[in-house]
């Protein structure tokens, strides 16, 4: 580890342009035998370099279906698990920077978890009889094991009404972690009112809800939130709809209830980048989700006179996603180059098997 570090440190002083070239002869070394996966919010520098660029279901989908021997994913800590999980046993997955997780994903971890299913058992008898798990991608390999040991699935921002629907027809209620707003915006979407789905506080015993409560709930909400698109507030919509009455509003579902509810459109980043390069020239819209997504698409619509507005009037990014720089990810290639892979991620064989289970059933459900 020290000795990659070292190695690391040399790249910090080179300069932009050499290290773009540098990153292209690399690729071109190793050719077939890398795939570079970029999601979506990737700075600039990174993002032109990516080979697939796409939302969590589609990098997934990706990552399962690869015959490249290094899956190199510009994104963060649980989107290179879910590569590693879903490629063949010898395909290998790298993040060139370790530290680039989600702060979201750390939200739920497996002892919090555990814990509210064991205090969901003492009411309901038997939460597996009673509860399908649903995790959202955006958490770590041993959730996703966690729900395929006890029936339940994984789901993404584009699939998650289609996840939802599957887990009604295995049981009553879900358990659905870490992000209480794509839980809720789904399952409001899908016609279950607001009082039927609680918010279990994982801090207090029993979530700090009531066993009534727990009871009359069909959707049990982990209290996570995403510390970007919680920034977005539905008086950031009212301001822009008042200076632009004909403007469109589109926001990513791990936006609040009330942001959701005022946008015109609510979806993945896929959803978010098809629906602008489908609109009219000319039409303007507003945006609620990571500062490098909608900086990227203000920058490709404006020749065709689209108007594209990010929704904060402050700066908000994903921090761990910009951790991902064109000097690691120069250093992961060269590494390559030269025979040696730095930064793998691997899950263990075990969480691997019971993850893998929640995935394919993911992708099975999804459109
Ligand atoms: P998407 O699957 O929509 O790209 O979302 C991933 C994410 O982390 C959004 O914050
Ligand atoms: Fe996680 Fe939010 Fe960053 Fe997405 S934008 S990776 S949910 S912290």
């Amino acid at each position: 580890m020290a000795a990659n570090a070292l190695a690391l440190q040399q790249f910090a002083d080179i300069d932009e342009a050499e290290i773009e070239t540098r990153i292209r002869a690399a690729r071109e070394k190793l050719g077939e035998r890398v795939v570079i996966l970029g999601h979506h919010y990737q700075r600039e520098e990174v993002f032109r370099h990516a080979d697939i660029s796409g939302d969590s279901l589609k990098l997934s989908r990706y990552a399962a279906q690869s015959k490249a021997e290094y899956i190199v994913f510009c994104g963060v800590h649980f989107m290179a698990e879910v590569a590693d999980i879903l490629s063949r046993p010898e395909q290998i997955s790298i993040l060139p920077d370790l530290a680039a997780g989600c702060s979201m994903a750390d939200m739920a971890n497996l002892a919090k978890v555990e814990r509210a299913w064991r205090e969901l058992n003492e009411v309901l008898g038997d939460a597996d009889q009673a509860i399908t798990p649903v995790t959202y991608i955006n958490s770590a390999a041993d959730l996703k094991a966690f729900c395929g040991r006890h029936g339940g699935i994984v789901c993404t921002s584009s699939n998650a009404k289609q996840v939802l629907n599957w887990s009604f027809a295995q049981r009553e209620k879900v358990l659905f972690f870490p992000d209480q707003h794509l839980g809720r915006n789904t399952g409001y979407g899908m016609g279950i009112p607001l009082d039927e789905m609680v918010t279990w506080d994982f801090t207090q015993p029993m979530g700090g809800l009531t066993a009534e409560q727990i009871k009359q709930a069909k959707i049990i909400l982990w209290k996570g939130f995403c510390s970007v698109h919680q920034m977005f507030q539905p008086q950031h919509i009212d301001a822009f709809r008042a200076k632009y009455p004909e403007g469109k509003v589109i926001s990513h579902p791990e936006c609040s209830f009330e942001v959701c509810q005022k946008s015109d459109y609510v979806g993945s980043t896929e959803y978010i980048v098809r629906t602008i390069t489908a609109a009219e020239s000319g039409s303007r819209w507003l945006v609620g989700t990571e500062l490098n997504l909608v900086n990227r698409l203000a920058e490709r619509f404006k020749a065709e006179g689209k108007h594209v507005h990010f929704m904060s009037p402050t700066i908000c990014m994903c921090s761990t996603m910009f951790r991902i720089n064109p000097q690691h990810l120069l250093w992961v290639l060269e590494n390559l180059v030269e025979g040696k892979v730095v930064n793998q991620i691997k899950v263990p064989p075990e969480e691997a098997r019971y993850a893998r289970i929640t995935l394919e059933r993911m992708l099975e459900v999804s459109p």
